[in-house]
């Protein structure tokens, strides 16, 4: 994997940044592009790795996608099958939200079954039995899953655990099937309400996001749609850590404070001064910080995506914190790379406990997305000079994150 981030720490970030759409929004919203045969255009997406991979997807199965700028236009008219390229569905774990869509176009699909990641095994059963639960045939079967909704109807799924994508997929594969489909204990993340407000601007007709339960009413045909997704939730709090772990001040242009109460909870209670700003969100430090205790959870809750943030700050904060990681099990991946930089962590299994210090730069690797973005914090907070390997891991959630970083005042720059 390429890149690496040379960091000199120390220095104070201040300043002003605009967040662009988010990640987990913009892909199942690119999937669900396939639902229609009209033009989609979708704004304020940012440079990613991840994105930059979906759209290759689209264009497999025959979709044409173009950028310019961070305005990207899918014309799926050219959707002509329904098979998932393999090597390109490995490359990207999301490939898997295209099921429902594909079920929703041609009643059929065929995907790769998607690797497992660096922070657990990602199995997709909640999935599959949601897609059963409306009477798709599902078959398994040299790494492929073959599905056949010739028979597919609405139905109503119980999800035994609120997953997003599975949530994502259902909602996706019932927009296009006649009747209600209901999906109760659905995930109530922000993005899910994305989600069902760029299917109802297609002329869907999808209600509940948020609630827990999702009813959606299929109808004969969706149309195109240019959409907006909802900003970045996770960038907006990595960048607050930021500030917060170098004693600095930050406004983030276009965060959107409602869909980040935990996080902002959770930075104000360890001394940051948190406050909703026209259009964003400010935060300054006036003390120093305090250790916290984090309890990741299924939205409202803590979100796992930024544990590993967290638990970068608690290491430069005074006292002691605890964090559990309740929704992944092998996310933490950057406690090993923290202690390299001097941090005193002990892990429990899922629990880690950080007992706050100073840290020491030093030459470290990013195992996943957000241990790597912990890192790039760290780095930017310890003394000296902190190397970031794998810096192509941060590229698929974060744009150009040196160039954001060093526009607030860090001094980042990117070595291959
Ligand atoms: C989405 O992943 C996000 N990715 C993840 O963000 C995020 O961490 C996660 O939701 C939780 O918020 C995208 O939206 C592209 P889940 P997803 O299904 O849909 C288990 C990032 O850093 N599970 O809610 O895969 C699963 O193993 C990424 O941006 C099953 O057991 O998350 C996990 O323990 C990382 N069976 C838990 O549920 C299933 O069929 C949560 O998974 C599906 C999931």
């Amino acid at each position: 994997m390429g890149g690496i981030y040379r960091i000199i720490g120390g220095t104070r970030l201040a300043g002003r940044c605009e967040i662009p759409a988010a990640k987990n929004a913009v892909l199942p919203i690119l999937a669900a592009c396939l639902l229609t045969d009209e033009r989609v255009g979708l704004e304020n997406c940012p440079v990613l790795e991840d994105i930059a991979n979906m759209l290759r997807i689209l264009e497999a199965l025959g979709c044409r996608a173009t950028r310019s700028g961070r305005h990207v236009t899918i014309r799926p008219a050219g959707a002509a099958h329904c098979e998932m390229p393999d090597a390109l569905s490995k490359r990207l774990r999301s490939s898997i939200f295209m099921m429902g869509p594909l079920l929703g176009r041609f009643r059929r699909a065929e995907v790769t079954y998607p690797g497992g990641c660096e922070i657990g095994l990602r199995p997709i059963d909640l999935h599959l039995k949601g897609l059963r639960a409306m009477n798709v045939a599902i078959r398994e079967a040299h790494g492929r899953i073959y599905l056949d909704g010739s028979d597919m109807r609405a139905a109503d799924v119980l999800l035994d655990f609120p997953s997003v994508g599975a949530t994502e997929n259902i909602m996706m594969a019932a927009a296009l099937t006649r009747g209600e489909t209901t999906i109760r204990n659905a995930a109530r993340e922000p993005e899910i309400a994305d989600l069902q407000a760029f299917i109802n601007a297609m002329g869907g007709r999808v209600s509940g996001a948020g609630s827990g339960m999702v009813r959606v009413q299929g109808v004969n045909r969706l149309h195109g749609a240019s959409f907006r997704p909802i900003p970045d939730r996770i960038t907006a709090g990595t960048l607050l850590c930021a500030a917060a772990m170098t004693g600095g001040e930050i406004e983030l242009d276009g965060a959107r404070s409602d869909c980040m109460d935990a996080v902002l909870a959770k930075l104000r209670e360890a001394g940051c001064r948190v406050s909703a700003i026209p259009g964003g969100i400010g935060l300054d430090t006036p003390a120093g910080l305090r250790g916290v205790d984090v309890f990741t959870q299924p939205y409202p809750g803590f979100p796992t995506d930024m544990q590993a943030q967290m638990m970068a700050l608690a290491c430069v904060a005074e006292g002691t914190s605890i964090l559990v990681e309740n929704v992944f099990e092998n996310r933490f991946n950057h406690a090993s790379q923290l202690v390299r930089m001097g941090a005193d962590i002990t892990i429990h299994h899922r629990t880690a406990v950080v007992r706050g210090g100073r840290l020491t730069g030093a030459r470290v690797t990013a195992k996943d997305l957000r241990a790597g973005a912990a890192l790039v914090l760290a780095g930017l907070a310890a003394d000296g000079v902190t190397e970031v390997e794998n810096v192509a891991l941060i590229d698929r959630g974060y744009e150009r994150l040196e160039d954001t970083l060093n526009a607030l005042g860090a001094r980042i720059r990117r070595v291959d």
